[in-house]
């Protein structure tokens, strides 16, 4: 299409996990814009341009295939694309801050502000910015005013569109989401942005799925639905403690409580510990939020979300170290994944990161295994890789184990040949389900001793 032709030219500052897969579904779905993704890290936009693309996301490849070269293009060219573009979704980073006030609660915002104020440089006309990132409430208002002191007299207009798609089901989130949230200020020139971007989503998304609100309330909303889907895992992660103590089993009680449907039955599936870049990040950005208007009760409910988090994976090391007979010191211990859920190479926040270090501070020798986190997990180990083996066969990596932990839910993991894995273990063999993904019974009739999540351990000798 030539270049006039386009009625919307459409620009999103950051190309992530969030960035990247939006706009391309956006370009899939309307070839009559044009989309830009502009991101400073080169290396990542020669990914986007390539068949190697820089996260693993499944289907991914054919949506980008799709538009890439008609109507979506991969750059790091960042004042010409600001200058031709109406609008402008903002996908940059925005992690916890480790340093200064606020260190490590409330949101690290330098690299929105510093796109703000690029934004505000190069701009020749007026534009619409929306905030694709999760940010902390009332940025929206900070970022308006940074934009607002222009000598150009340009009006910027605010809006929030918060992403609400999961990795490893990115596609079928942008695709079919449940909802698109879409907020912004009041005000007629409020209003009119904000119909800009829902005739956006209107090219595919059934219009009742569309909501709008103000600009606090869907930068809250980001914030809460994070903070509600994680305050279910912890739950449940809680229940999983006791029912080992009680010899119930959490999988039956999570599916009791979940036919209620006022309950429902998502998000009840016991793990080792949520992960992910955004979970742990936006229940301390809330924690911190009501933290500074006074509302210390409500900071300290939503803070022992994360807390249960962190004793449950401290929990599963420490199963771990006492069914090993209270030591793995130079145990071989084979750790099925390493993702920080299944259908993804992401590893930010992974459980496994926190259990590798624990293992290794006790001097167990460990072997890493993942179908596609390896790089990352490489990455993230850095310092101590002489020390850690890193196998991609999960036959080679628990060859020789005296133990297994299974830490991502891979489909992968649940179709071994747990026989021919068992025989060529040092024995006794051990197995810690942390995702609760295999045949228990099985594996313990095959001869392992079996550590499941909230369920009776199935063990060949007396406990120790
Ligand atoms: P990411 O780290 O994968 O991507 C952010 C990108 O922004 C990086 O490639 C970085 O190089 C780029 N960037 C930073 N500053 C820039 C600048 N000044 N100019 C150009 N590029 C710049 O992060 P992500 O996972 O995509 O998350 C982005 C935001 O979306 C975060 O606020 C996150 O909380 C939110 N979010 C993430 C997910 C998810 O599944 N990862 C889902 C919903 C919302
Ligand atoms: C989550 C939300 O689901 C998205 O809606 C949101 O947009 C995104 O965060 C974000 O803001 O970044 P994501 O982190 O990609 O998505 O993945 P989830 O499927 O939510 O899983 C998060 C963690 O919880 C994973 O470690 C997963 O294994 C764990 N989990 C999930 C459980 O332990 N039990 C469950 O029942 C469900």
């Amino acid at each position: 299409m030539a270049e006039e032709k386009f009625t919307k030219r459409i620009l999103c500052i950051g190309a992530g996990y969030v960035g990247g897969p939006t706009m391309a579904m956006i370009a899939a779905k309307c070839p009559q814009y044009k989309v830009t993704v502009v991101d400073i890290n080169e290396d990542k936009i020669n990914a986007w341009k390539s068949d190697e693309l820089p996260i693993y996301e499944p289907g991914l490849l054919d949506v980008v295939k799709q538009a890439r070269g008609r109507n979506l293009f991969f750059t790091t060219e960042l004042e010409k694309n600001i200058k031709e573009s109406e609008i402008i979704f903002v996908s940059v980073n925005t992690p916890t801050k480790t340093f200064g006030e606020g260190a490590g609660k409330s949101a690290d915002l330098q690299y929105w502000e510093k796109c703000a104020r690029d934004i505000r440089g190069a701009a020749e006309s007026d534009k619409i910015i929306v905030e694709k990132s999760t940010l902390p409430v009332k940025t929206a208002i900070a970022m308006e005013r940074i934009l607002s002191a222009n000598e150009k007299d340009l009006h910027f207009d605010i809006v929030s569109n918060p992403e609400f798609l999961a990795e490893g089901t990115a596609i079928r989130d942008l695709e079919n989401p449940d909802r698109v949230l879409i907020g912004s200020k009041e005000t007629e020139n409020g209003l009119k942005a904000r119909e800009s971007i829902v005739e956006i989503f209107a090219n595919w998304i059934p219009r009742d799925r569309l909501i709008t609100s103000n600009l606090m309330s869907a930068e809250l909303s980001k914030l809460v639905a994070n903070s509600f889907l994680a305050q279910r895992i912890s739950s449940i992660n809680s229940i999983s403690a006791l029912c080992e103590k009680v010899d119930a089993d959490v999988s039956e009680v999570a599916f009791a409580i979940g036919k209620d449907s006022r309950i429902g039955n998502r998000f009840l599936n016991a793990s080792v510990g949520f992960g992910g870049s955004c979970f742990k990040k936006d229940i301390l950005n809330l924690v911190y939020l009501c933290e500074t208007f006074g509302l210390y009760e409500v900071a300290a409910y939503w803070e022992s979300v994360v807390k249960i988090n962190d004793y449950q994976e401290s929990r599963f090391v420490q199963t771990i170290n006492s069914a090993l007979f209270n030591t793995v010191t130079n145990k071989r211990i084979a750790l099925f994944g390493f993702a920080f859920k299944a259908n993804t190479s992401d590893t930010r926040e992974s459980p496994a990161f926190y259990i590798t270090k624990k293992l290794m501070e006790e001097k167990a020798h460990v072997v890493i295994s993942d179908p596609k986190a390896l790089k990352n997990a490489k990455l993230d180990l850095k310092g101590y890789n002489n020390l850690i083996e890193y196998e991609e066969d999960p036959y080679k990596a628990a060859y020789k184990s005296h133990a297994i932990a299974v830490l991502t839910e891979w489909d992968l993991y649940k179709q071994l040949d747990y026989q021919r894995i068992y025989d060529k273990m040092e024995k006794p063999a051990f197995i810690f389900d942390g995702r609760n993904i295999l045949d228990h019974q099985k594996l313990f009739d095959i001869g392992f001793n079996v550590y499941p999540l909230g369920k009776p351990h199935l063990i060949h000798f007396k406990e120790a």
